[in-house]
């Protein structure tokens, strides 16, 4: 049974039966970006090492209640150590386009912006602190995909290159794990199955009459292409637009077209996603549509209601009824 649970992450967490979930895929709140304006709230932490702390914190409760053959998806984006005179600077608090997002009120100004041993200008390195951090708290570090943005901002800094990705890191329990990598792969590009067919020397003695791949014949090389000729693995370089979904409120919402991928590699249809930093419910969207059940946490009760309703108009395109209600809600405060 789907539900969203409105409270902080890691308190929330510790309701949850231990290896009760299939997979885990979530955003947290960037360092130093945004003031959800809700008490507890990560991202505003004093120095990165906190900020990190708290997540490995929120992680270790997601690591025990995943199954052991269980998966963590986590897209993370880094951020820079700064003046403080920019456009994100107080004094330009309420300016512009800003407006929204940096009231003068805001605690985001409260947030330091140079530590020991990171200096003005400095990019923080936030998801390697962090998928390191998860290593040594026990998680099994198995892949850093780059998001690469197609649609990315134009940026006005003319001394480094613009900024279009971020990471998704996959960790997993156990060092086994449940991975459908055949629900992932993509179509064989027309030049590259030729390519594969010519190999590096004589091949036609693997292919039959009709071009199909001959079975019971050991090929020397690559032998996935007994099963999967038509397809290759996916790779971890993901292009995928930013968002198109527009939500009144709610800022740094990831695209459902990322996360499909995670949830039909991490889950079987029927199985259970779980993201602790629910925002406007989109891994709930995805989970939906896939004819998964979802659990979602936010500590903003009004991002809970705002993606309740969101999903509640979602047709599953997969799996039979399992997840084609609209789920129960629970709001544990
Ligand atoms: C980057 S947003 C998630 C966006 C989400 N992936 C989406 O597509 O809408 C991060 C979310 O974490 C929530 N959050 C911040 N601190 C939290 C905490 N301590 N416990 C639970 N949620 C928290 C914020 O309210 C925000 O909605």
């Amino acid at each position: 049974m789907s539900e969203i649970l409105v409270g902080n992450a890691v308190e929330v967490l510790k309701e949850i039966p231990a290896d009760s979930v299939d997979m885990c895929v979530t955003s947290p709140p960037y360092y130093g970006l945004r003031d959800y304006g809700e008490k507890g709230q990560y991202g505003i932490e004093h120095t990165p090492q906190e900020y990190i702390d708290h997540l490995t914190s929120v992680f270790h409760e997601v690591k025990r209640v995943l199954k052991p053959d269980g998966t963590l998806w986590l897209n993370i984006g880094d951020s820079y150590a700064g003046s403080g005179k920019g456009p994100m600077s107080k004094a330009m608090a309420g300016n512009g386009k800003n407006n929204k997002l940096y009231q003068k009120d805001s605690r985001i100004y409260e947030v330091p912006k140079v530590w020991d041993g990171i200096k003005p200008k400095d990019l923080i390195g936030i998801p390697w602190l962090l998928a390191f951090a998860l290593r040594a708290d026990g998680w099994y570090l198995r892949s850093d995909i780059i998001w690469h943005k197609l649609n990315c901002l134009p940026e006005s800094t003319k001394d480094r290159p613009t900024k279009c990705h971020e990471y998704i890191f996959l960790l997993s329990k156990s060092p086994k794990y449940y991975y459908d990598y055949k629900a992932i792969q993509e179509p064989l590009k027309e030049v590259s199955k030729a390519r594969y067919k010519r190999g590096r020397s004589d091949n036609s003695k693997y292919y039959g009459k009709g071009n199909e791949l001959l079975q019971g014949i050991n090929r020397p090389h690559d032998d996935y292409l007994r099963f999967d000729q038509q397809y290759r693995r996916k790779r971890d370089v993901w292009e995928v637009s930013t968002n198109s979904y527009k939500m009144d409120e709610h800022f740094a919402m990831y695209p459902e077209k990322l996360i499909e991928p995670c949830i039909l590699a991490g889950s079987r249809i029927g199985g259970t996603v779980l993201d602790p930093f629910f925002g406007s419910g989109t891994t709930g969207a995805a989970a939906k549509r896939l004819g998964r059940e979802y659990i979602g946490i936010d500590i903003n009760a009004r991002y809970c209601e705002k993606a309740w309703q969101r999903i509640a108009g979602i047709a599953p395109q997969m799996g039979g009824n399992s997840a084609a209600g609209a789920g129960k809600r629970d709001v544990c405060q």
